[in-house]
């Protein structure tokens, strides 16, 4: 195929792949992603920094090719950096490595060398330089700088900063999964953006929130942070704006919310669904944002990713045979997964259900938003269908909730 590279800065191009038909990304609803790959041209040595998802080789293997031909060299790559090693960032790399040159020296961290091979069982016979915070590599006026960054996602993940140009490849740190045309956050609509980049903290990076926090106290007293002209994650647009991320990421990372709150619920017969409308309403009296989600259509990522900046949640479920009704077990996973404790966001939670007789879902609900690092702070629990009193209790109960976190 033919493909242009984007250039994004004197001698760097963007080399990746727009997936423009991906509508999940491990059970994560987008709207299309890009894998960044990117060419580097040093005064020495050309390097490629990172790789791309199966079966989309042809796209990079084009855009590497039109770049030297930008840069009016002969193809040949003499330096690999594998800043992590999940597939979508690395399936094609021992390929391109035998296609371009066998021979290049290969920089990763010890984490992500040992995840290549467990993942691919072909890397033994390469040599890979392993590398953590400190390391350089001179290409030629030009220098590589690494920083591990442990948890932001993987155990294995690492930063690459262009120390000259300033600009940060951060592989999944900082990126939204998006796919357009053109490679700069001022090619998109900003709002979008920052929605994007939510949705992806909230599902892949809260877990790392206290290594998030680390390390940018860490960037900030080397005095890199100053630095950094330029983000260029792995996936979607590039930050030339990175005081807007990096803000971004300090808040999410560190619990800052809005006077938010967060509704998700599933029903059978509605009547569950009439508590959370009637919560949603006693909220909204409050003047607080309401997010509502109701599980038989929404993902449990769009919920994620509002609850991400909500003070609170009020999470409601009918009983079903002496347990919550299962279609909402899938949240329930996920919030425990994501654990926003880590975060230091203290979130309260309003838990509301309607049963026929013997209940259950309250109980169960309870222990596990407990923990999942929720602070329950107060049940509703109605039988069959609400009458007007439920129905205002209801409104009380959400208005209540909406006071907790305005105190
Ligand atoms: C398949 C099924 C199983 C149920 N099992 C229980 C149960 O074990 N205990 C209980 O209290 N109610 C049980 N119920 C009654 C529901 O909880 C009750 O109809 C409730 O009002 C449904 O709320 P919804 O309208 O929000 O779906 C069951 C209902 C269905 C349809
Ligand atoms: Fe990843
Ligand atoms: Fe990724």
């Amino acid at each position: 195929m033919k493909a242009k590279a984007a250039k994004i800065a004197e001698g760097v191009y963007w080399v990746g792949v727009l997936h423009w038909n991906s509508r999940t990304f491990h059970g994560y609803g987008i709207p299309g992603t890009t894998y960044n790959a990117y060419l580097v041209f040093g005064g020495e040595k050309t390097v490629l920094i990172d790789n791309v998802y199966g079966g989309l080789d042809n796209q990079l293997y084009a855009r590497i090719e039109d770049a030297f031909a930008q840069e009016g060299k002969d193809i040949q790559i003499d330096v690999f950096v594998q800043n992590h090693s999940e597939m979508d960032h690395s399936t094609h790399l021992r390929e391109t490595i035998e296609k371009y040159n066998p021979e290049a020296e290969i920089y990763a961290s010890p984490n992500c060398a040992k995840f290549l091979e467990q993942q691919y069982h072909n890397f033994g016979d390469l040599k890979i330089n392993t590398v953590q915070t400190g390391d350089e590599v001179d290409i030629g006026g030009r220098t590589l700088a690494f920083v591990s960054a442990p948890m932001l996602h993987w155990p294995d993940s690492m930063f690459t900063f262009l120390v000259e140009d300033g600009i940060l490849f951060s592989n999944d740190a900082f990126g939204q999964h998006v796919c357009h045309s053109k490679r700069f956050d001022e090619d998109y609509s900003l709002d979008i953006l920052e929605k994007e980049a939510q949705k992806y903290y909230a599902n892949l990076v809260t877990l790392g929130s206290p290594m998030l926090r680390m390390k940018l106290q860490e960037l900030t007293d080397n005095g890199i942070v100053d630095q950094i002209k330029m983000i260029a994650p792995c996936h979607g647009q590039i930050w030339k704006n990175p005081k807007f991320i990096i803000d971004l990421y300090a808040k999410w990372g560190s619990g800052v919310c809005k006077d938010k709150i967060t509704v998700i619920y599933d029903t059978m017969h509605h009547s569950t669904e009439k508590l959370a409308f009637q919560i949603a309403e006693g909220i909204a009296s409050e003047g607080v944002e309401v997010a509502m989600y109701f599980m038989q259509h929404d993902g449990p990522d769009d919920a994620i990713t509002d609850i991400l900046d909500s003070k609170a949640i009020a999470l409601g479920a009918p009983t079903m045979m002496n347990k919550p009704f299962p279609r909402i077990g899938n949240m329930i996973y996920w919030l425990d997964c994501v654990n926003f404790a880590g975060t230091t966001s203290n979130k309260n939670a309003l838990i509301f259900s309607s049963k026929g007789w013997g209940g259950g879902a309250v109980k169960k609900l309870q222990t596990d938003l407990e923990a999942a690092g929720f602070n329950v702070t107060d049940t509703l629990d109605v039988t069959f269908v609400p009458d007007e009193d439920v129905l205002e209790e209801a409104f009380n109960k959400g208005a209540e909730l909406a006071r907790s976190i305005k105190e």
